[in-house]
């Protein structure tokens, strides 16, 4: 079982990259952003720094969907996505297709497009609904961390 205990390493090692910086995303950046005296300068910041983490949960996204598939795969969960008591893999699931859709085929297609229309108009107004769309992706996806971690470890919801 050596490979299961590889695939959850990396699995672990791809979340903490990804949410991690989603924390530090919408609790640090995105407050520094909103705090500067320039709406428009806060808006730069972000997307300059914003763009370059872009490329880390892209990579930490894939990780954990080829770690997480490879379980699934080698156990035999499907079935267990279908048993409420296992509601936290498809939460997983969920917050990973949710991520994959935004990074991979939104951002490119037509958000950062809707940034530069939207944030020469009303920088701060942008800056804040950014804000909350963060946190909302946060907290699902930290429902989902510490029910995966709870519910592999043995908790019976
Ligand atoms: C395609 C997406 C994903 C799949 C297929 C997947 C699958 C899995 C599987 C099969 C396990 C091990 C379950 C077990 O040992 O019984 C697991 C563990 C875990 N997953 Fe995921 N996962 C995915 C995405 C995510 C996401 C998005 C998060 C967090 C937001 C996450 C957080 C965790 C955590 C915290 C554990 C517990 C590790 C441990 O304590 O051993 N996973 N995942």
């Amino acid at each position: 079982m050596n490979d299961i205990a590889l695939a959850v390493a990396l699995h672990i090692l791809a979340i903490v990259w990804w949410i991690g910086g989603v924390a530090m995303v919408t609790t640090v950046l995105l407050p520094a952003a909103r705090a500067m005296d320039n709406p428009h300068d806060g808006l730069a910041m972000f997307r300059r720094i914003e763009g370059r983490f872009a490329w880390h949960a892209r990579a930490a996204t894939l990780l954990a969907g080829a770690s997480g598939l490879y379980m699934v795969l080698v156990l035999g969960l499907w079935p267990y996505f279908f048993v409420p008591t296992y509601w936290w893999l498809d939460a997983m699931l969920l917050v990973w297709t949710l991520f994959i859709v935004v990074l991979f085929i939104a951002e490119p297609l037509f958000v950062e497009e809707w940034l530069e229309e939207r944030g020469a108009r009303a920088p701060a107004q942008t800056l804040a609904l950014l804000q909350r769309l963060h946190w909302i992706a946060l907290i699902i996806s930290v429902i989902t961390v510490l029910g995966a971690a709870a519910g592999t470890n043995g908790w019976v919801y």
